[in-house]
């Protein structure tokens, strides 16, 4: 099973409140599995998106309007070399204030997508990422203060992928059979759209207006790359599936059905393991990377593999479905060894903070806030002054519910877990974690928050300054 300190006892009810489709939802897995197209550059290492509504077809015979990146959802792939820049300009057509955050990324802070750095309506703005890090599943979501939560549910989310030579020279699958798995959930209004229960967080506390859902918004329907519990025909072969959990307050805890031989997990949030590790289940939060290969050639022609979710109940306790079609010739490896992971222990920490995430300290309209040390989010509060080039020792504390804890820029491990560097760590109840981060590439004011969307919309969020 998995090592990492997770949220073991969760259910639905303790990450948020599940909200009920009023909307016809399809069979599971009869739809077939999209996959979002690699975006093309308009010259090497340039490209343009278009932020902007459109109306697509997600459950079948009804129309849903997303906001999506080029006007689908989940947005284009982008695909980066290790080390070379890649420049990104986003044109805001939306009609409202949108930011943009790699998530994962090691990025300048005036890129990194600081949640009041807004692009206007009718704006347009480049992003640039230098990207000096190892290949790795990185995604670009909404960032906006107080609206992340409403604008990644309406589709504002794709992956930004970074490759380099060392993972090239593996013998990894590849090609059609190395696919981007991005799982979230939703819930659907009677006509299609995508049903959000409070599309403005800072009028909580005004009459009229619930504060019901502000735990977290849960949806009844699992979409994998914006398919309702879709279906995929793969040969009885090894594939590569990168598989994120772009959900706003949702975690899996995912087991195939049959078992087969499970999980053989290669990368995490920041790149490749040292070694590959086998898992039957892999508990997911949000934000989070599993970078897996599954072996088809465990079953036979004609079989049905079922991704399920351990934690979900009814509809949610399925993801989508792999059917297995025929024996096919398979080149692909796993190798024992996959990448340099240099450990860090406790005796590289220069110094030591706490941080405990927790719902209380402060209010709004008589609303309870989601805290970081029982402060909530202001542009100028600091709660951190590492140094560059130094690594230190958080202690992050959970109370309440569970906190999924993101930090910006600097890759962290987590001791005695062989999960290699990570950007995001799932704390249930009452856990600790304690993560030896690393600060390294750039000075400047940064965020960690929760990324369950709606505490982090609820304040659940810092600023760190590395000088
Ligand atoms: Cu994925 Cu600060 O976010
Ligand atoms: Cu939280």
């Amino acid at each position: 099973g998995c090592a990492s300190g997770g949220a073991n006892t969760e259910t639905e009810s303790s990450a948020g409140t599940l909200l009920r489709s009023a909307a016809k939802l399809p069979e599971p897995f009869t739809v077939p599995l999209p996959v979002p197209p690699v975006l093309r550059p308009v010259r090497p290492g340039h490209y343009e998106i278009t932020q902007r509504a459109a109306e697509v077809e997600i459950l079948p015979g009804l129309r849903t309007t997303v906001w999506g990146y080029d006007g689908i959802f989940p947005g284009p792939t982008i695909e980066s070399r290790r080390g070379e820049t890649t420049v990104v300009r986003h044109r805001n057509e939306l009609g409202v204030p949108v930011v943009v955050h790699l998530h994962g990324g090691r990025t300048p802070p005036e890129h990194d997508g600081y949640p009041l750095d807004l692009v206007a309506p009718g704006a347009a703005r480049e992003y640039v990422y230098p990207l000096d890090q190892p290949a790795a599943t990185l995604w670009y979501h909404d960032h906006r203060a107080d609206f992340t939560g409403p604008q990644v549910y309406r589709g504002l989310a794709g992956f930004h992928l970074v490759r380099d030579d060392e993972e090239d020279a593996l013998p990894l699958p590849r090609g059609e059979r190395e696919v981007p798995l991005m799982i979230t959930d939703r819930s659907f209004a009677a006509d299609g759209s995508f049903a959000y229960p409070s599309v403005d967080p800072s009028l909580l506390g005004q009459p009229g207006v619930t504060s019901e859902f502000v735990s977290g918004v849960l949806g009844d329907c699992i979409l994998v790359n914006g398919a309702p519990w879709p279906v995929m025909e793969v040969d009885a072969a090894r594939y590569r599936f990168r598989i994120l959990n772009a959900s706003n307050a949702r975690r899996y805890r995912l087991a195939l059905d049959p078992p087969g031989p499970g999980f053989t997990q290669i990368g995490g949030d920041q790149g490749l393991l040292a070694a590959p590790v086998r898992h039957e289940r892999l508990q997911i939060a949000q934000a989070e990377r599993y970078d897996v290969v599954i072996d088809f050639s465990a079953y036979s022609p004609g079989q049905e593999v079922t991704l399920v979710n351990r934690l979900g109940d009814g509809g949610t306790a399925r993801v989508m479905r792999f059917v297995v079609t025929r024996r096919a010739p398979d080149d692909s490896a796993v190798p024992d060894r996959l990448a340099d992971v240099r450990p860090l222990s406790r005796s590289d920490a220069v110094a030591e903070r706490e941080f405990t995430f927790r719902r209380g300290g402060a209010e709004h309209h008589g609303m309870t806030l989601w805290t970081v040390n029982g402060m909530p989010f202001s542009a100028d509060g600091v709660v951190a002054e590492p140094a560059l080039g130094t690594v230190e020792l958080w202690r992050l504390r959970a109370q309440n519910v569970p906190h999924p804890i993101h930090i910006h820029l600097a890759p962290f491990q987590v001791p005695g877990t062989a999960h290699g560097w990570k950007d995001t760590v799932d704390l249930g109840n009452g856990d600790q974690a304690e993560v030896l981060v690393r600060f390294e590439g750039y000075r400047g004011k940064y965020v960690l928050h929760c990324h369950n969307l709606e505490h982090e919309d609820m304040m659940m969020m810092a600023n760190f300054v590395v000088r």
